[in-house]
C-alpha cells in the first residue's frame, strides 16, 4: 500500500512523528535539532501550516492524517555545493591519483577541470540535461529537496550560461517516470563559476579572462524572461586558479549587482581568500582545509558557513579540516558532496555527512544541521532547511527513530517518503522495519 495516495496539493498531517524541526534555538545540538516528539506536522497546500505536539491537536476527520508509527520526520536534505552540470568522467585521473600523482600536475598537463570543460562543451543540451536529471533523482531518493548547482564547466559567456539555464531549467520539473518512484527533481539554486580555471583561450592574458567573468556576472544578475540565471557567485581562490585579488573584483561586482558570494578557499593553501569573503558578507567559504584563526573569527563575525567537502578531501588523500575548531570559534558548519568528476565523484550527502563526523570530528548530533539549516544558509535558500509552519513544506520520513543516526550511519539511509512543497513526490512501498534496532 502507497503510504499517500494524493497527486496534488491536499492538506494532510503527518501525526505520531519524531518531528526533527532543524529550527530550535539555544546552543546546544540537541536544542538546535529541535525535536518534536511525538508530533504532527500539518502541510497545506504547499507550506507547512503548522507544527506542535501531538497532544495539542485534536483532529476531527476533515484532514487526512498518516500515522508515520514514530518514524523521523526531517526537512528535506539541502546539497549545498555541487557541480551536477558535466559531461564525461576523469576515472584515469582517479587511478593516477590514488597512485600519487599530484591533482594540479594533472592540471597543468591539460587534464582536470579543463578536460571536463572540452567534455561539457561539446556535449548536447539533451544529453547533458539528461546527465543533470538523473544526479538530482539519485539525490532525491537519498531525502535531497534542495540543491545548489555551479557552472563552471563552460568557461566562456555562451556555455557558462548555457549550463546555468540547465541547472534552473530541471526545477521543478516533473519527469516522465523514467526514473523509478521519482516523480518530481529536488529544486536547485545555481551559482556562477566563471571563475573555475583561466581557459587555455586566455592562458597569458588572465586580465582579459577576468574581465571576461565581469560580463558573465552582469549578464546572470540581469532578468531573462523575468528570472536570474543565478543567485550567487562562486570564485575559486587558490595559488593555481584565481588570486585573493581578481577574486576581489569579481565578487564586489556580483554583490554590487545584488548576488550572493561566496568561494572555494583554503583547498591546498591558505592565501587569505577566507578574510576576504567574510569580511564582504559572503555566506559561505567551502573546502577550508587550511584555514588561519584569524579568517574563522571573521567569518564567524560576518555569519559565513564553513561548508566541508569530505569528497574532495577523500579522492585528494588530504588531512580533512577541523570541523570543531571552527564550531569552538563560532563558524556554524555545513556539509556538501561537490559533486564533480575530478575530485568528488560523490552524488550521496549522507556519505559526505558520514565522512565528515569521521574524518573532520563533526558532532554526530549536530550532524544533521549541517545538511538542512546550515546548508540551506550556505548555500542562501529561502524557506528550506527548517521545518517551520508557514515555509514550503519539504520533508523527508525516514524509517528510523533516533536523529543520531544521520551522523552514525555511512550511507544506507533512504527515506520511505520525500514531501516538496507539499506534493508527495516519493515513497516506498514495504515493511516499515528498522536498519538500527
Ligand atoms: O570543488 N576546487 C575546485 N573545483 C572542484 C573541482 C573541480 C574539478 O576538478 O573538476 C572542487 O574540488
Ligand atoms: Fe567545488
Amino acid at each position: 500500500m502507497p503510504l499517500c495516495n494524493f497527486d496534488q496539493y491536499p492538506s494532510f498531517a503527518l501525526v505520531n512523528a519524531c518531528v526533527v524541526t532543524c529550527d530550535g534555538e539555544g546552543d546546544s545540538p540537541r536544542d538546535r535539532l529541535g525535536i518534536i516528539a511525538p508530533g504532527v506536522v500539518l502541510v497545506q497546500g504547499e507550506k507547512v501550516g503548522c507544527v506542535g505536539k501531538v497532544s495539542d491537536f485534536s483532529f476531527d476527520g476533515s484532514i487526512q492524517t498518516i500515522d508515520v508509527q514514530g518514524r523521523l520526520v526531517t526537512p528535506g536534505l539541502v546539497d549545498p555545493h555541487t557541480h551536477l552540470v558535466f559531461a564525461g568522467s576523469r576515472m584515469d585521473e582517479f587511478q593516477a591519483k590514488m597512485r600519487g600523482v599530484d591533482y594540479r600536475k594533472i592540471g597543468q598537463e591539460g587534464g582536470g577541470i579543463m578536460r571536463t570543460v572540452r567534455a561539457t562543451r561539446g556535449s548536447d543540451e539533451i544529453a547533458l540535461l539528461k546527465r543533470l536529471e538523473s544526479r538530482l533523482a539519485r539525490m532525491l531518493r537519498r531525502g535531497v529537496t534542495l540543491v545548489e548547482v555551479k557552472s563552471g564547466y563552460g568557461l566562456n559567456i555562451g556555455e557558462e550560461m548555457r549550463l546555468l539555464r540547465l541547472g534552473k531549467s530541471v526545477s521543478e520539473k516533473v519527469l516522465d517516470g523514467n526514473e523509478v518512484g521519482v516523480k518530481q527533481l529536488p529544486r536547485t539554486t545555481t551559482t556562477l563559476l566563471g571563475a573555475h580555471a583561466i581557459p587555455q583561450e586566455y592562458a597569458g592574458n588572465r586580465e582579459e579572462y577576468v574581465n571576461l567573468v565581469l560580463k558573465m556576472v552582469d549578464l546572470v544578475s540581469g532578468h531573462e524572461n523575468g528570472m536570474r540565471l543565478a543567485e550567487a557567485c562562486d570564485v575559486y581562490i587558490e595559488s593555481h586558479a584565481f588570486s585573493v585579488g581578481e577574486a576581489k573584483r569579481i565578487l564586489e561586482s556580483a554583490k554590487k549587482r545584488g548576488l550572493l558570494v561566496r568561494a572555494h578557499v583554503g583547498q591546498f593553501e591558505d592565501i587569505g581568500g577566507a578574510e576576504m569573503v567574510a569580511e564582504m558578507g559572503g555566506i559561505s567559504c567551502d573546502h577550508l582545509e587550511h584555514v588561519s584563526d584569524k579568517a574563522l573569527g571573521a567569518m564567524a563575525a560576518a555569519g559565513t558557513r564553513a561548508v566541508l567537502l569530505p569528497g574532495a578531501w577523500r579522492t585528494l588523500r588530504q588531512q580533512a579540516p577541523d570541523a570543531q575548531r571552527m564550531q569552538r570559534m563560532g563558524v556554524e558548519v555545513a556539509v556538501g558532496t561537490d559533486a564533480n568528476p575530478g575530485t568528488s565523484p560523490c552524488f550521496d550527502l549522507l556519505v559526505a555527512l558520514g565522512l565528515a563526523v569521521r574524518d573532520a570530528g563533526l558532532d554526530p548530533e549536530a550532524a544533521l544541521l549541517a545538511i538542512t539549516r546550515e546548508a540551506a544558509e550556505a548555500c542562501g535558500a529561502q524557506q528550506a532547511g527548517r521545518i517551520r509552519a508557514g515555509w514550503r513544506a519539504d520533508l523527508a520520513i525516514w524509517d528510523e527513530v533516533d536523529p543520531l543516526v544521520f551522523g552514525y550511519a555511512l550511507g544506507g539511509l533512504e527515506p520511505r517518503a520525500v514531501i516538496i512543497a507539499g506534493k508527495w513526490v516519493l515513497e516506498h512501498d514495504g515493511d516499515w522495519s528498522l536498519i538500527f534496532q
